[in-house]
């Protein structure tokens, strides 16, 4: 195939991964925005690089005229969660969608490769609009917690430069790592509801506060300079309080003012 066969034929899957990566980020943002704990911690994606499409091909003896069906991973999207709970809540999310058909999926969280490697996948069909009409392609979605990426990541770089033999020594070192990260999964998992407790409650001030000042400078255009230095010198007094309870209750009364200047300039 010619270079430019080849930046063609990558295109759809370009647009493919920019595209999921706003999907799966739109999903955080939502969780974010109405006081959700969001299963998804953080995104990215990639397309294969040509040279990695190639040495897949030939070691699995993959003819040309196959690859955009056996190879299915020239899209790939990386889902990375805080707690191993959060993986099956985000593959069920990805199942429910319509946007994205499932093809297969690949567990191995409960099948635990032998180098040691844990990740779930799954391999779904997803279509892109293009000039040519509408094509649909084939996204590895790998979801993992950090731990395990952080596992992986690792291991990923040594298979690079021992070339995938590995020695034996460091595969050791390795297998115990990744034992040492199924405990650290586990032990976070222990404290989940206490970490997701946590989490909500700092996101709840941080919404509480935008939400507030929203407020604060839509009043800006309705009243008076005296009246919104005030408004906001008791901000500042309550903020510093560091009481919630006291900021919910200063932005009720908040929203019931700006219901009264809004009715007002009516
Ligand atoms: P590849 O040809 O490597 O893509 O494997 P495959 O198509 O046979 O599928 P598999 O499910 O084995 O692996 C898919 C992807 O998971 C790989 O491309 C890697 O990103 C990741 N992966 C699988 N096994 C390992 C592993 O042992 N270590 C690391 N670091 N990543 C792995
Ligand atoms: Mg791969």
């Amino acid at each position: 195939m010619e270079i430019q066969l080849w930046r063609s034929m990558l295109c759809p899957y370009e647009t493919a991964v920019r595209e999921l990566i706003v999907k799966f980020e739109q999903i955080r943002e939502e969780h974010k925005n109405n006081d959700l704990y969001s299963p998804i911690e953080q995104v990215t994606g990639r397309v294969k690089t040509v040279s990695s499409i190639l040495e897949k091909m030939q070691r699995k003896q993959i003819p040309l005229s196959n690859m955009e069906e056996l190879v299915e991973d020239i899209a790939g999207i990386r889902l990375i969660c805080q707690f191993e709970e959060d993986i099956e809540v985000v593959s069920a999310m990805i199942k429910k969608r319509s946007d994205m058909v499932l093809k297969l999926e690949k567990d191995y969280l409960t099948h635990i490769k032998q180098s040691g490697y844990r990740s779930y996948h799954m391999i779904v069909y997803y279509t892109v609009e293009t000039i040519d009409g509408p094509k649909r392609l084939q996204v590895e979605i790998q979801i993992r917690t950090m731990a395990m990426n952080f596992w992986a990541t690792i291991e990923h770089s040594l298979q690079y430069k021992y070339r995938g033999d590995i020695p034996e020594h460091v595969a050791d070192r390795l297998c115990n790592a990744a034992d040492a990260i199924i405990s650290l999964d586990r032990e976070m998992s222990s404290v989940r509801n206490e970490i997701m407790d946590a989490q909500i409650s700092s996101l709840f001030q941080s919404n509480l506060v935008r939400d507030i000042l929203n407020n604060i400078e839509c009043m800006y255009r309705q009243t008076s300079k005296r009246e919104i230095q005030k408004i906001q010198m008791e901000f500042l007094r309550i903020y510093n309080t560091k009481d919630i309870r006291q900021l919910e209750h200063f932005h009720h009364q908040l929203d019931i003012l700006a219901e009264g200047y809004q009715a007002q300039s009516l």
